[in-house]
């Protein structure tokens, strides 16, 4: 094959996408210690099993597609109407945001509509990004070819994670919140300057709120809707992944509001060009989630989830480390004082205690001496990896 056909910005990447790597160096260790159990607080990956609402809403709809007069093929292309009214009565009428059911679109995750989205963009349109965040926004503009286009916005302890405005003229701005990785919740402040920062400079805001079902603080904003004049400049992405433990099942939402005109009408005929849905029965186990009993099971593992947040934060506050996050957001920000290169931490970690983490680093500059733990994991193994932690103080400081 010639080489003159590949995209020439893949050469641009990093090797691998952060969660392969780390995944490798697990592998790589167990193979080195066949007998250790490594205990993964590394990727983000839920832990807990379904809630008994969604499995039964998953069997009722399995046995309608056994039967001839209930079996479903193609669905609808934006997603089946019924989950589409059921993100509108679940996400947003509780926080008064207007958002109508034809402005929703349903997809196999957050991931993949992020990273999907710049589609739609000039090859040569200005783009912000927060550092450190999820590094598909990064990535994704860069297989694009506009890694010269990218501007970053520091999220750092100096500016209490808050991100500041981007200096000079940009098109799109990437925001996270609560943020992947630090565990911040952007303030109303923060969101309105980015708000009315796009709303003058005709910039499109793109704001990922995958783990908005953590916040605590009902105060707090959810969504970007919530600041006056954000259906004008802002997409939303929003996902069961993580609300509703679907990082297997793959199952998310896009708000793109009627006021952003065309792109609207370009994100449909992005998506009934490229994607056939999201499968029935997943749906109605999505739309399950909204329902009586499916919202106070759904509150019950994230208040496990959260429960384990708090222990990681105390036990690594006792040892005497600085820690962020873990209050509103599933992840902690651990700073690693003393430590320049948080990949060697992570092997360091991983070397005496068996235990994995995800290198700060890895979510940009920016993210450098810190590192990211998810309190995903089960509870006991969450001890466990934090007794580790305990008695290994001394190695792990640098
Ligand atoms: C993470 O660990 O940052 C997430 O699991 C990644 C993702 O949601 O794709």
């Amino acid at each position: 094959m010639n080489e003159k056909i590949l995209n020439p910005y893949y050469g641009e990447l990093p090797e691998s996408y952060l969660f392969s790597t780390i995944a490798k160096k697990i592998a790589a260790y167990k193979e080195r210690n066949p007998g250790t159990e490594v205990i993964s607080l590394g990727i983000g990956d839920v832990t807990s099993p379904l809630i008994p609402a969604v499995i039964e809403a998953m069997h009722k709809a399995t046995d309608e597609m056994a039967q001839k007069a209930t079996f479903r093929g193609y669905g609808p292309e934006q997603g089946y109407g019924f989950l589409r009214e059921a993100v509108v009565r679940g996400e947003y009428a509780p926080r008064k945001v207007d958002i109508s059911p034809d402005e929703i679109f349903i997809s196999d995750g957050s991931k993949c509509d992020v990273a999907n989205f710049q589609e739609l963009f000039s090859a040569d349109c200005r783009i912000a990004i927060p550092d450190p965040v999820y590094p598909v926004y990064l990535d994704s503009n860069i297989m694009a070819g506009r890694k010269k286009n990218i501007i970053f916005l520091p999220a750092t302890a100096e500016n209490d994670f808050q991100p500041e405005l981007p200096e000079g003229g940009v098109d799109v701005i990437y925001l996270c919140s609560p943020n992947n990785p630090t565990g911040t919740v952007l303030s109303k402040e923060t969101l309105t300057r980015f708000v009315e920062y796009a709303l003058k400079n005709g910039a499109l805001i793109l704001f990922d709120a995958a783990y908005s079902a953590y916040i605590r603080d009902a105060a707090l904003v959810h969504s970007i809707y919530e600041i006056p004049g954000a259906k004008e400049c802002a997409v939303e992405f929003r996902s069961f992944s993580k609300t509703a433990g679907f990082t297997g099942v793959r199952c998310a939402v896009t708000a793109v509001p009627k006021e952003l005109g065309k792109l609207r009408t370009m994100w449909l005929r992005r998506q009934t060009t490229k994607f056939n849905g999201v499968n029935y029965i997943v749906q109605r186990g999505a739309e399950a989630v909204y329902s009586e009993s499916g919202i106070v099971q759904t509150k019950q593992v994230i208040d496990t989830y959260m429960a384990n947040a708090a222990r990681i934060r105390t036990a690594l506050a006792e040892c005497g480390f600085t820690v962020c996050g873990g209050q509103h957001a599933p992840y902690i920000w651990w700073k690693i004082e003393g430590w320049n290169n948080s990949f060697e931490f992570f092997d360091r970690l991983l070397e005496t205690c068996a235990v994995a983490g995800t290198p700060g680093s890895g979510f940009g500059r920016c993210g450098e001496g810190f590192f990211r733990l998810t309190a995903f994991g089960d509870p006991e193994r969450t001890k466990t990896a934090l007794e580790r932690i305990r008695n290994n103080l001394k190695s792990l400081r640098c």
